[in-house]
């Protein structure tokens, strides 16, 4: 299959691009190349003659109809966006222009090459979101977020994704186009830009910084390994059924201080401090405003119609990306040079 993954020099995009290509499908990787981009993440495939790279922001219609009659994709993954919710919070019009501008310049420019194309059963359109699109879970463990939760997002990141959500159902049912959705819970790994809570756990950890934590450390998210996420969205793209969401989650669910706790007593193990535990460097600071208190994924559906299930439990997972970062300084040091990294950021006034 060849597959137009858009943000494929992000964390999930690249795993998605370095995934697909290992599989032996074609890959066009659209990227605007933003402060979260590196191309390094997709290094291993670059000389592959399975891959190519365009850059070019997915606002730029005539880019697209230049991409899209180019490569001639079998599907798209459309993971490009703007992901961080701090972020969003002190810049929301980056999260609009991109995330729902962005998207639906994707749909118009899919809906058109596919048209033209004679319009292809077998063309599909992935759209990649998140479980944040449903707001915020009581601290209940039988209440976990489903295909059917009505959506209810609370940050410009969050009402962002769900815009681009709507947009892509919107786009089937009134024009027809081949599409699938999926809505993932956080994600964790490899190649993950050092803004995002592990990796600023592990790093801050090994400069001996203090380690953030916001509020009570009580926020319950449901972690899953992004390669994981990648072997889901693989399977959602071939075989997922048409017009059809899927939540995708490990069903790992940790506050965020049990997460924080977990990596230190990794990076104990792994790398000791001279005296003491890393978790003695564990700051509680102000709450990001609007920081939702629960998400949980249940998974049922792609379980029971994809047969898809993650390969590694949480603590194997962050096992596997403590050790990553290890090895991989040269990596994660040119990027703490980018604007905004190691501030706190989305405190909003
Ligand atoms: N990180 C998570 O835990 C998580 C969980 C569920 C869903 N998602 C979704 O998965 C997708 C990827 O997330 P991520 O964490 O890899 O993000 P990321 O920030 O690491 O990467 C985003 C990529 O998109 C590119 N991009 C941004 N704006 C662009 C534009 N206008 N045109 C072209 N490219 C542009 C960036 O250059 C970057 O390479 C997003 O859609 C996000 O909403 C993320």
């Amino acid at each position: 299959m060849k597959i137009l993954v858009t943000g494929g020099a992000g964390f999930i995009g690249s795993a998605v691009v370095r995934l697909a290509v290992s599989r032996g499908h074609s890959v066009v990787n659209v990227d605007a190349l933003t402060y979260a981009a590196c191309l390094e993440n997709v290094a291993s495939v670059a000389d592959s003659p399975l891959y190519a790279f365009e850059q070019a922001d997915i606002c730029d219609a005539a880019a697209l109809k230049r991409i899209f009659d180019t490569h001639k994709p079998d599907a798209v993954m459309h993971l490009a966006a703007e992901s961080h919710v701090d972020r969003s919070i002190d810049g929301p019009r980056a999260f609009i222009e991109t995330n729902i501008m962005g998207t639906y310049e994707m749909l118009q420019a899919a809906r058109a090459y596919w048209t033209e194309a004679g319009k292809p059963e077998s063309f599909r359109f992935h759209h990649i979101s998140t479980d944040e699109v449903f707001g915020s879970l009581p601290d209940d463990p039988a209440v976990k977020f489903t295909e059917e939760t009505p959506y209810d997002p609370r940050s410009p990141y969050s009402s962002s994704k769900a815009s681009s959500d709507h947009l892509v159902r919107a786009w089937h049912e009134t024009y027809g186009l081949p599409v699938v959705l999926t809505n993932c819970s956080n994600n964790y790994g490899p190649f993950h830009f050092p803004e995002k809570l592990v990796p600023v756990i592990i790093l801050n950890a090994l400069a001996g910084k203090p380690l953030p934590i916001y509020g009570d450390g009580k926020n319950i998210r449901d972690w899953l390994f992004v390669e994981d996420h990648a072997d889901a969205l693989l399977l959602v793209v071939e075989k997922g059924e048409l017009g059809r969401s899927y939540n995708i989650g490990g069903e790992n669910e940790r506050t965020n201080l049990e997460l924080v706790k977990t990596l230190c007593g990794i990076l104990d193990a792994k790398r000791p401090k001279a005296s003491g535990s890393y978790a003695d460097q564990i700051t509680f600071v102000t709450d990001r405003p609007g920081h939702d208190a629960r998400y949980a994924i249940d998974p049922t559906r792609i379980r029971a119609e994809l047969n898809w299930r993650p390969s590694v439990t949480v603590e194997e997972g962050l096992e596997k990306t403590v050790q990553w970062y290890l090895d991989n300084e040269t990596w994660w040091r040119a990027l703490q040079d980018r604007q905004g990294v190691g501030e706190r950021l989305g405190k909003a006034s």
